[in-house]
C-alpha cells in the first residue's frame, strides 16, 4: 500500500476473523516496527507474544476491570484516567456496562502482543517539571504505531489497548516483567472482520497555529 493511505486508514480493529496470522507476517510486522525512533536510539521495547490460553484470560480479566472503570468514569462525566481532572477512586461501577469485544474474544484473537519498555534506558526531559510527565512515552509509542501501520500495510489490523497497564502490579509477574520495566500496550492482531477506511480526525487548521499556540491557524493551501 501507499504510505499515506496506510496512515489514513489504520483504524482500531477489535474483532478478527478466525484466519491465523502467518508466522512470516507477524515477523514482518515486527521487523518493520523496529525502525521506530527512540530517545538516544536505545530501543527499549520488548514484545511478548501471548499464546498460553490461561495467561490470555488472566490478562483480559485484568484489562476488563479497567475498561469497566473507564466506562463508569466516562458515564459519570469524567475524562477517564485523566491525570488532572481525576474521578474519585471509589466511584461505583454500575452493572450492565458494555464489554470490550477483543477482551470478550481473547481465546480466539489470532495474536496477542504485550509491549513493554525498559524505563532504565529512557531520557525523560520533562522528568523534573511540576506537571504530569509525557516525554517517556515518546520513546515507545512510535514503535507501537509503526507496528499497527506495518500490520495495515499487509492487510492485518489491530488495536492498541492500554488498560492492562493500570493493573501492572498484578499483570507484571504473570509475564515475568523485570524490575524497572513498564507495560506499554496489549495489542490484538489479526485479519479484520471489517476494515474501516474513513477515520474521524480533526483537520490540520484545528491543531496547527503560527508562532504561538494561541496564534492564527495555519491556512489551508489555496
Ligand atoms: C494511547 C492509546 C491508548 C488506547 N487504549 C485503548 C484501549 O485501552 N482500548 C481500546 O479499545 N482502544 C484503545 N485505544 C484506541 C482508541 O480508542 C482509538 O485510537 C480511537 O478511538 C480512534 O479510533 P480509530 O483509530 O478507529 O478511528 C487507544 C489508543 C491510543 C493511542
Amino acid at each position: 500500500m501507499e504510505l499515506s493511505e496506510v496512515m489514513r486508514t489504520t483504524a482500531s480493529v477489535r474483532a478478527f476473523t478466525d484466519e491465523p496470522v502467518r508466522p512470516e507476517d507477524l515477523h514482518r510486522v515486527l521487523d518493520d516496527a523496529r525502525f521506530a525512533g527512540s530517545g538516544g536510539n536505545k530501543q527499549g521495547w520488548h514484545v511478548t507474544v501471548v499464546r498460553d490460553p490461561e495467561l490470555r484470560r488472566k490478562l483480559a480479566a485484568l484489562s476488563a476491570a479497567n475498561w469497566a472503570r473507564y466506562l463508569a468514569e466516562s458515564a459519570a462525566g469524567y475524562r477517564s484516567f485523566n491525570p488532572i481532572d481525576q474521578a474519585p477512586p471509589d466511584l461505583p461501577v454500575p452493572d450492565g456496562l458494555p464489554t470490550h469485544p477483543m477482551l470478550d474474544a481473547i481465546d480466539t484473537v489470532p495474536e496477542l502482543l504485550v509491549v513493554t519498555v525498559d524505563l532504565q534506558v529512557l531520557a525523560v526531559t520533562d522528568r523534573d517539571l511540576d506537571r504530569f510527565s509525557i516525554i517517556g512515552g515518546g520513546s515507545i509509542y512510535p514503535f507501537v504505531q509503526n507496528l499497527l501501520l506495518a500490520a495495515r500495510n499487509i492487510g492485518l489490523a489491530g488495536v492498541l489497548t492500554t488498560f492492562l497497564t493500570a493493573s501492572e502490579p498484578e499483570a507484571g509477574p504473570l509475564i515475568g516483567l523485570p524490575e524497572h520495566h513498564a507495560i506499554v500496550a496489549m495489542i490484538g492482531l489479526g485479519h479484520p472482520v471489517h476494515q474501516p477506511t474513513k477515520l474521524k480526525r480533526n483537520p490540520v487548521e484545528a491543531f496547527t497555529t503560527i508562532d504561538r499556540v494561541d496564534g492564527p491557524p495555519l491556512a489551508p493551501p489555496t
